[in-house]
């Protein structure tokens, strides 16, 4: 059924996260998220029964088609060097003059991300674990749990995994908002597992030398065979994987062709004693190319969520641990932030508690220079000025865009 109103709010979204990416030059997830709004656009409009309303949708979708078409040829009409073509991937040095590859590039461009090395130094993978574990993770108890079946139980036990199913190791897609601890769960997975693991983020793949990119693909992957068991977590899945139609840059559809054909060889190369997992995250699922969540790629979704009460407790009193003469003799209790903090991500609680420690800071070193050596607390005054002046990155319109994607939508 047309749900008019949900489709408005798709189609806002939409607006607002191509004016965002453009804003920052992200040419192609802008076009992305331009032919969405225009998708949208369009539905509303033919499904509109007001005359008024219905014309100026479809005025608006004609502007939306003019930019669109600006973008596909390389221009940013939201950038002030409006007509200066958008930034190409230079072709790469190695082809086809020479064959040398990344070695060949400016010493400054090998950057510790561009990793590929030789001989069998490893690039991506990494034996030693991170100090943290689940165990420093507020909340997310279903996602624990649902790491804690399948993934850690099948690498520590793979002998009583197989008494029940035919293989071990999975393809898991961890969504959600941003801030909310999808990062922080894969390096805690790798503080417990005593196994190789890979830690890869986009920037660890992109290059701006075309064919570069499926090459450090691959090498991640072979990489992978020495393993027998192994954990290969891809961070910002999204900005690798956007949907190859709204993408008409041959290089993006290579990087995703390789992956997909390294994902089959991955997984088929299981055997008895091992087990192989591989971990995406993304805040943006719905631009993800479908081929990428189809059959039995990326099958367990695990949605990572806002902090619920218990969580927020757990982070708030971690955050004054240390420091907790700072949340005596005042008029704001531990219980008060936590209901305060009710909506925003792990992330900007952090960040809004260290505000409020910068202001208790600055009047207890004004307070020191007449003399006052006490402790000066976080006070009420203190929570309501920095919530006042702090914009929570996580909004209503974006937890619909997820709740949507879960029951399969969008
Ligand atoms: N559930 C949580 N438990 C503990 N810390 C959290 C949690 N969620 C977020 N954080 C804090 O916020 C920071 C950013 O979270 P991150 O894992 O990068 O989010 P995401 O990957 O979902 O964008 C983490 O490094 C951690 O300090
Ligand atoms: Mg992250």
């Amino acid at each position: 059924m047309f749900n008019y109103e949900i489709k408005k709010q798709s189609y806002s979204v939409a607006l607002q996260q191509a004016k965002q990416l453009l804003l920052q030059n992200d040419m192609q997830n802008g076009l992305y998220y331009i032919n969405r709004a225009i998708q949208l656009n369009f539905e509303l409009s033919s499904n509109c029964i007001i005359p008024e309303i219905r014309s100026s949708l479809i005025a608006e979708g004609q502007k939306l088609q003019d930019i669109a078409s600006k973008v596909s040829a390389g221009q940013n009409p939201f950038l002030r060097n409006y007509g200066v073509p958008a930034q190409q991937a230079p072709q790469s040095p190695s082809m086809p003059q020479n064959t040398q590859g990344a070695e060949n590039k400016p010493i400054k461009e090998q950057s510790s991300a561009n990793k590929v090395q030789d001989g069998n130094e490893l690039a991506f993978f990494k034996k030693e674990s991170p100090s943290v574990t689940l165990e420093d993770i507020a909340g997310l108890d279903e996602v624990k749990k649902q790491i804690r079946l399948n993934v850690i139980a099948p690498i520590k036990n793979p002998e009583l995994f197989y008494a029940y199913k035919e293989e071990a190791g999975c393809q898991i897609l961890m969504y959600g908002p941003p801030g909310c601890g999808k990062s922080f769960v894969a390096e805690a997975i790798a503080g417990e597992l005593q196994c190789a693991y890979a830690i890869v983020n986009a920037s660890d793949i992109l290059d701006k030398y075309v064919g570069e990119a499926p090459k450090k693909i691959t090498k991640l992957f072979e990489e992978s065979k020495q393993f027998d068991n192994c954990l290969i977590f891809f961070d910002e899945l999204d900005a690798l994987f956007a949907s190859r139609e709204s993408s008409d840059s041959s290089h993006t559809k290579d990087v995703l062709t390789t992956f997909l054909t390294c994902l089959s060889g991955f997984s088929a190369s299981k055997n008895k004693d091992s087990v192989r997992v591989i971990i995406g995250a993304t805040n943006r699922p719905w631009i993800l190319d479908s081929a990428l969540i189809r059959g039995k790629r990326f099958d367990t979704h695990i949605y990572v969520g806002l902090p619920d009460e218990k969580a927020r407790t757990f982070m708030v009193k971690r955050a004054f641990r240390k420091h907790g003469a700072l949340l005596e003799n005042t008029d704001i209790t531990v219980e008060d932030l936590v209901e305060m903090f009710d909506g925003y991500s792990g992330a900007d609680l952090t960040s809004l508690i260290d505000k409020m420690k910068s202001l208790a800071l600055s009047r207890a070193i004004e307070n020191s220079a007449q003399g006052i050596t006490e402790i000066s607390p976080i006070t009420k005054e203190d929570a309501l000025t920095v919530l006042k002046g702090f914009r929570n990155s996580i909004t209503k319109e974006s937890l619909e865009m997820f709740e949507s994607f879960a029951k399969g939508e969008i």
